[in-house]
């Protein structure tokens, strides 16, 4: 008897992504784009899921236990970020969901905002635009918006992962010593990056001019920079924050800000996002502050897409994704003709 063909896999995309990468997917499943500039309100989220063999999702998706639990076909949600915080991995690892992301190929591109927010805090750049734009442009003062020196200033990183990595390369361009925290699991191999130094948390803090962030935002990282950290910094340090929001005490921060205590903050993520409109942070001058777009470069969101189509593919092919967030799982049958799991890597 001739087989009845395979039904067509449905794939829900939470945003409209690379129309490369889309062209790729639809020519393999059957795909549903969000049209909208916000995230699917979860209600549309939880409808889109109850029916999707796929979601590609994104940083502003909230992909919880209640969630997982409605959505009976889903085997993978292929994130378009390397973080995975917004996915309650154990709750997707149980129902044999598997997760995937993005990692490596947004590294460049985060280091470099990084970078650039720390020459921005440190040189006052956003505040120099802003009184141009105002008409405060009124003659060249010799105490005129008189900033903090990249060159020769110490560099602290803390998390030591890929990006962590990325930023020597940077700091070195510019004279600067760098110390780093790197969290057990990541510590590179000996004399790979010898201009910088492993110190401990106290150390780098005591010592950096600029303290940037780049660990994962989990329970052990959220708040891990707060008031006691704030008050072992150097006096006139600027903290950068490429990472996530909660890995800082946020009204610590507007504290230590507010007394100069930190002459100023760079900031990609904030905790909530977006900032609130009235938030305090957006009171004060020595704040730049970016919407989240460390890895929003033209070619960098492209390759993202591009994986989290394969991480999809890879799935529908009966493996795990090639970038996967939680590797032990054992993912679910694809339908009732298949009982075995599938992974077979
Ligand atoms: C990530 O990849 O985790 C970023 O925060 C989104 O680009």
């Amino acid at each position: 008897m001739p087989r009845s063909p395979r039904p067509l896999r449905k794939v829900f995309v939470t945003r409209a992504i690379d129309p490369a990468a889309l062209a790729q997917l639809r020519a393999a499943a059957e795909v549903e784009v969000w049209p909208g500039e916000m995230p699917p309100p979860i209600r549309q989220l939880r409808g889109a899921l109850s029916h999707a063999d796929a979601v590609i999702s994104m940083v502003t998706d909230k992909i919880d236990a209640p969630l997982i639990a409605s959505a009976p076909r889903l085997r993978v949600i292929s994130n378009l970020a390397v973080g995975v915080d917004n996915i309650d991995l154990e709750a997707a690892t149980r129902a044999g969901i598997a997760v995937g992301h993005t990692p490596g190929v947004l590294t460049e591109a985060t280091a470099d905002l990084a970078f650039g927010l720390l020459m921005a805090t440190a040189r006052r750049i956003a505040e120099g635009d802003l009184q141009v734009r105002a008409g405060k442009w009124r003659t060249w003062g010799p105490m005129t918006l008189l900033g903090r020196d990249v060159h020769s200033a110490t560099l602290g990183i803390i998390g030591f992962g890929a990006i962590g990595q990325a930023m020597p390369r940077r700091a070195i361009g510019f004279g600067m010593r760098v110390l780093y925290l790197a969290r057990r699991s990541n510590k590179p191999k000996a004399g790979r990056y010898g201009v910088a130094t492993a110190v401990s948390l106290s150390r780098l803090l005591a010592e950096a001019d600029f303290v940037s962030i780049h660990v994962p935002l989990t329970p052990e990282t959220r708040h891990m920079i707060g008031a006691r950290e704030f008050s072992r910094m150097k006096p006139g340090a600027i903290l950068i924050n490429t990472a996530r929001g909660p890995v800082v005490d946020q009204d610590a921060m507007v504290a230590a800000l507010k007394s100069r205590r930190l002459a100023g903050a760079g900031l990609d993520v904030t905790d909530p996002e977006p900032i609130a409109r009235r938030d305090p942070l957006l009171q004060l001058d020595n704040v730049v502050i970016t919407p989240h777009i460390g890895s929003a470069s033209i070619a960098t969101r492209g390759r993202m897409a591009a994986i989290a189509v394969a991480n999809v593919l890879d799935v529908f092919a009966g493996r795990l994704p090639e970038f996967c967030a939680n590797p032990r799982v054992r993912l679910r049958p694809t339908d009732a003709a298949s009982s075995r799991p599938a992974n077979d890597r």
